[in-house]
């Protein structure tokens, strides 16, 4: 019978574990200390122990009976305790909700490892305005009124003379009017085309590179671009320079890096050619010197201008530019 008093015990305890309301509590307390639950049947064989054994017995039962009566007590006071929190209480029973993790724009991530080249090479970074005045956007950058070159960007014009900017070269001037040489900045910026296909927007980005001092040549120009590209890209990546126009510079360059897609061998995305152009550069233009009123004489300067979402769109192999603004989280959150 002691046996059966502490099965009965251990069976109780454990179904009351399980129980999750008040009405499984209250049948489970009838069914164990009720007029015809276990213990009370238990206690009515109670004849049949030996006479000397039975306060033994008794005690046992005694004790059983006031446990189970605490436990059933203590379960029904947690579950009102627990029916009667406010309503707007934490249920810090639920599992948590993770929290959403960005990640920086893959044009922020390009720009920023840009300038983290740039800044080991001693380059300052400067901005300038997006709207600017033709002045600078143009006509000091040796580009008058007229000029057939205007036409290789088409212009957003907010007035007759602002123009939202369609490049970063006229941060150079800024810069150069306000600081003698030496100079030796970046400049990174929005700038504006009316232009839109799978491989232009009407906003896209762009960083300048200024770099005036006695004795700047083209071959530091090759040297700064070449340690670029093998930083942003990888070191195996080879250049080259080919003759081009643009009116702030003479000689004017475009530089391009052999394909990073097949290598050199030809393919789709460099049109068979196993080239990229990457980047406009040369050096700087005496007109455009004598804009600023700084000495020709002594003076020399190269200056570059790249695409940003060009750059990114190699190193990550995408195929259409409008991906970066579409705003597509699926797409972004790959970078
Ligand atoms: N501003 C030129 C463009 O947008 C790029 C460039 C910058 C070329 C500086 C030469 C020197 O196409």
């Amino acid at each position: 019978m002691k046996e059966d008093l502490e099965e009965i015990q251990r069976q109780a305890l454990k179904a009351l574990e399980s129980a999750s309301d008040l009405r499984q509590i209250n049948q489970l307390k009838t069914e164990f200390l009720g007029r015809k639950g276990s213990i009370t049947q238990c206690l009515r064989k109670i004849s049949t122990v030996p006479p000397e054994e039975r306060h033994v017995v008794g005690k046992l039962a005694n004790e059983v009976k006031t446990r189970l009566e605490a436990a059933f007590k203590k379960a029904v006071g947690t579950l009102k305790a627990f029916d009667d929190r406010p309503a707007d209480a934490l249920d810090v029973t639920l599992p948590g909700r993770s929290a959403f993790r960005g990640n920086l724009h893959p044009i922020t991530q390009i720009k920023e490892k840009i300038f983290e080249i740039f800044l080991r090479l001693g380059f300052e970074i400067v901005e300038g305005p997006s709207v600017e005045l033709d002045y600078y956007n143009f006509e000091a950058l040796n580009i008058p009124k007229n000029h057939p070159a205007r036409d290789m960007q088409d212009t957003f014009y907010v007035s007759d003379d602002i123009v939202l900017r369609t490049h970063t070269s006229p941060i150079q001037i800024r810069v150069m009017e306000k600081q003698s040489p030496p100079v030796r900045i970046i400049a990174p910026g929005e700038v504006y085309r009316v232009d839109s296909d799978i491989s232009h927007t009407p906003m896209f980005h762009q960083v300048e590179g200024l770099m005036v001092d006695e004795g700047v040549s083209f071959g530091d120009l090759k040297g700064i671009l070449t340690t670029f590209v093998h930083q942003i890209f990888d070191a195996n990546t080879s250049l080259r320079f080919r003759p081009s126009f643009f009116p702030f510079t003479e000689p004017s360059a475009e530089v391009d890096i052999r394909c990073v897609m097949c290598r050199g061998s030809g393919c789709r995305v460099c049109s068979q050619t196993g080239w990229l152009e990457v980047l406009g550069a040369g050096m700087v233009h005496p007109a455009v010197f004598e804009m600023v009123n700084y000495d020709t004489e002594y003076y020399t300067g190269f200056a570059f201008g790249m695409g940003i979402e060009r750059i990114a769109m190699l190193k990550y192999g995408i195929d259409d530019i409008r991906k970066f603004y579409e705003n597509d989280i699926r797409f972004l959150q790959q970078f």
